[in-house]
């Protein structure tokens, strides 16, 4: 039998129990072993919960039985879980985390702990929920050069955009809704700000690269300032607006992005609506791949979870390869990378915007302003033309 203590009751943790309990018989085949939840990790206590009695509130209990093998980090955010994954892989104990900002901010570190002390550092759950893509951007994927990655990797944004589009409901109520089904981070500002995909983004780029990509290098913009007047143009326009995390190889060096994107009707990635995420992967042997699922939500993470609990099983005493160096990946600079713009203008700016950017075919879906799309130029290049254009409304990435 192998034993397994929970860090964190919260809605992953408890869907970790959950799904443990209900697929118990195939979880126990497939690890070649049962797995018993011997703690569960909280500062509170679950009076009438059926694992009330394997709460424990001393991290020490854990992490000083010899009998505990695998460790499942579903507390989130930086500290304590930081010291308790530290300690449990110094302890030989394997941890597998659904911690998105400590895989990105730690990762490389955690993995070679891991490394040293025959044990493993697993983070399925971390990017896209239950979407398989760490492993196989780790194993299935390794034969490629991968030139790109683009995903939608936040459920919550997702979810708000998708009822904009499809409902034209109003942002605060959306994102309330999306609190109440569990899908938002504690500080919901982590998604509309794109915080959380940037982390996800992180973790997927280096994986890509091999190196370290740093977070805080991403340049990253959130959903806060599109409007349903945006989704009227993405619409005239046959396109959709999503929150893209972007990760490229432009041969002159890697670039990183979190922005809010329009992309066209033809693109896989428009199909993918509500909590559903989907990362896009592009292959230069195999191509273009998706890798699809839900990207939040308290069963579907913990499946992802559970998963890599089962592959800790299966490796006891070894530790599975993970190519994530601690060398830091200099990005290249967001600014020199090369896109088209949708803009919106108001009326009395169409002559600059015209004398700016060439020609432009004027789009109106609202009095008083007018939408063009610019032809692909670099970040730099479309900064220096709008600062000379006052009259610019908004701005919104074109991709695909
Ligand atoms: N708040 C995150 C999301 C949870 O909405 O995608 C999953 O990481």
């Amino acid at each position: 039998m192998v034993q397994v203590a929970v860090l964190g009751y919260g809605t992953v943790g408890s869907g970790v129990v959950e799904v443990l309990e209900k697929n118990k018989d195939k979880i126990t085949s497939r690890a070649g072993n049962e797995l018993n939840v011997k703690y569960i990790l909280d500062l509170r206590d679950f009076p009438g919960d059926p694992y009330e009695d394997k709460v424990v509130h001393d991290v020490n209990v854990i992490l000083d039985d010899p009998e505990v093998s695998v460790v499942c980090e579903t507390m989130g955010g930086v500290e304590p879980a930081y010291t308790f994954s530290k300690r449990a892989l110094m302890a030989g104990k394997s941890v597998c985390t659904s911690n998105k900002e400590l895989v990105a901010a730690h990762g490389p570190e955690l993995l070679k702990l891991a490394k040293e002390n025959k044990c493993n550092y697993f983070f399925e759950a971390s990017v896209g929920g239950g979407i398989p893509i760490i492993r196989p951007m780790n194993s299935s994927l390794t034969a490629e050069k991968i030139e790109s990655i683009h995903g939608i990797l936040n459920g919550t944004t997702n979810y708000i955009l998708t009822k904009m589009d499809k409902e034209g409901a109003d942002f605060e109520d959306v994102l309330k809704e999306a609190q109440e089904k569990g899908y938002a981070e504690r500080n919901p500002e982590a998604d509309v700000e794109g915080h959380d995909a940037c982390r996800k983004i992180a973790i997927l780029s280096s994986l890509m690269t091999g190196k370290y990509v740093k977070y805080e290098d991403i340049y990253t913009e959130g959903i806060t300032k599109i409007t349903s007047v945006d989704f009227k143009y993405a619409k005239a326009l046959n396109k959709s607006i999503k929150l893209l995390a972007m990760s490229k190889d432009e041969d002159d060096g890697y670039v990183a992005m979190v922005a809010p994107c329009m992309i066209s009707q033809e693109h896989p990635l428009f199909c993918v609506s509500d909590v559903f995420n989907a990362v896009f992967v592009r292959g230069n042997m195999l191509g273009d791949s998706m890798y699809y699922g839900r990207g939040a939500g308290k069963l579907a993470t913990a499946s992802a979870v559970v998963a890599d609990v089962v592959d800790a099983a299966r490796h006891l005493g070894t530790t599975v390869t993970c190519l994530w160096d601690e060398e830091v990946l200099k990005l290249k600079d967001y600014q020199n990378s090369s896109k088209k713009f949708f803009v919106r203008v108001k009326e009395e700016g169409a002559d600059k915007a015209a004398a700016l950017f060439g020609y432009i075919e004027k789009i109106q879906v609202v009095d008083g302003e007018f939408g063009f799309v610019t032809e692909v130029m670099t970040e730099k290049e479309f900064a220096d033309k709008v600062e000379q254009l006052p009259e610019m409304i908004t701005r919104i990435r074109v991709e695909f």
